[in-house]
């Protein structure tokens, strides 16, 4: 990988804001116009008339400890999104440089992508959705800077294969991005641990789904030390702040939380998936990996309705490629189950 000239020419020659708070944090700090006395919010833990570490030493060094990585090797974004928006900018020229997105999948990629006035590609999927090679080389080309994949997969549940993700790493000409949001539902491990081996591999990672935390906006990546230096010169200096820092440092000391709602929902989805391969109306209910699934009816659109008058939401994703039919449903709570079992059980047609 030759980082430089993937790298956009104005980031590659952008001299960083340097913020207050970047050479000091201790002293008799005069120098960030702060109200030096005091907050009208006064919490224990946390000095929040200060400005935050714009550099998150301390939580990105626990956040590499999780990972098995170097702090230098974390970014920390205001969620993942935050860092799929960066990623764009620093790579991709608006109405020159082209992305991948292997669908269907996340909509927020293509939405960044068209925002950055980046080209989209799209490959499509296999049938049972994993990474096609052939469809997926046909639609590299030699500006295509960036790929997302997403596994598991938004909206199709499953994890893509490690070694497809690999192969595409071998043959991209830009970076493979990997998302993982859903990777704490999964039986797989996480690709964070290829990533000193694989310098375009970029791993991203958030505390919005089996921790959560979706409110608190806390999402990383795991990406080569290179990558990660042009991440934080153009982020802006004060992204992640205090409170945000804090919860996550105290969520990582609870992983046993964290893996005890892994567990229950994953005994949910498995109860929910089985009985609704029962439901009259349900043609089909799709593997997955993830804290959602798909299924696929004759008339999805006349299911969600069905479901919304009763007061239950999901997702219709059945004008997706490959989706036809199909509705995206998330693993709620037992009682929530139960409420959308007996809701989709009414609905008479085939
Ligand atoms: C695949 C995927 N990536 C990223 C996100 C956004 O995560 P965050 O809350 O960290 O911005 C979502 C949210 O639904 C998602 O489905």
């Amino acid at each position: 990988m030759n980082l430089e000239k993937l790298i956009r020419p104005n980031i590659r020659a952008l001299a960083p804001y340097k913020s207050a708070r970047h050479d000091h944090s201790a002293g008799i700090l005069l120098d960030a116009n702060e109200n030096s006395l005091g907050s009208v919010l006064s919490t224990n833990s946390t000095a929040l008339n200060r400005y935050p570490d714009p550099r998150q030493l301390q939580l990105r060094s626990r956040l590499g400890e999780v990972n098995g990585v170097d702090l230098k090797s974390v970014f920390i974004g205001v969620g993942s999104d935050e860092v799929i928006d960066l990623l764009l900018r620093i790579f991709c020229r608006p109405d020159t440089d082209r992305v991948l997105l292997l669908e269907p999948t996340y909509g927020m990629y293509r939405v960044s992508a068209s925002i950055q006035d980046a080209s989209v590609d799209s490959a499509l999927l296999t049938d049972d959705f994993n990474i096609d090679r052939s469809a997926t080389v046909k639609e590299l080309h030699s500006d295509t800077k960036l790929i997302f994949c997403c596994s598991p997969n938004n909206p199709t549940g499953n994890i893509l294969r490690a070694e497809d993700i690999l192969w595409l790493c071998s043959v991209a000409p830009g970076m493979v991005v990997v998302d993982e949001a859903y990777i704490d539902f999964a039986d797989t491990p996480s690709l964070t641990r290829s990533v000193s081996a694989t310098p375009n591999l970029i791993v991203l990672r958030t505390l919005s789904k089996a921790w959560g935390l979706a409110a608190i906006r806390l999402g990383y990546c795991v990406a080569d030390p290179s990558v990660v230096e042009y991440l934080m010169k153009v982020k802006s200096p004060y992204n992640i702040n205090a409170l945000t820092e804090h919860a996550t440092l105290e969520a990582l000391s609870l992983q046993g939380v964290r893996d005890s709602f892994v567990a229950r929902i994953r005994s949910e989805r498995e109860r929910v998936m089985r009985e609704l391969r029962s439901v009259r109306c349900v043609r089909e209910v799709l593997p997955t990996d993830a804290n959602f699934f798909l299924i696929r009816c004759a008339d999805p659109k006349l299911v969600y309705r069905h479901l919304l008058a009763q007061g239950i939401v999901v997702r219709d994703r059945s004008n997706e490629p490959k989706l036809n039919g199909c509705l995206r449903i998330t693993v709620g709570t037992p009682e929530e189950n139960d409420a959308l079992l007996s809701a989709i059980r009414e609905i008479e047609i085939q």
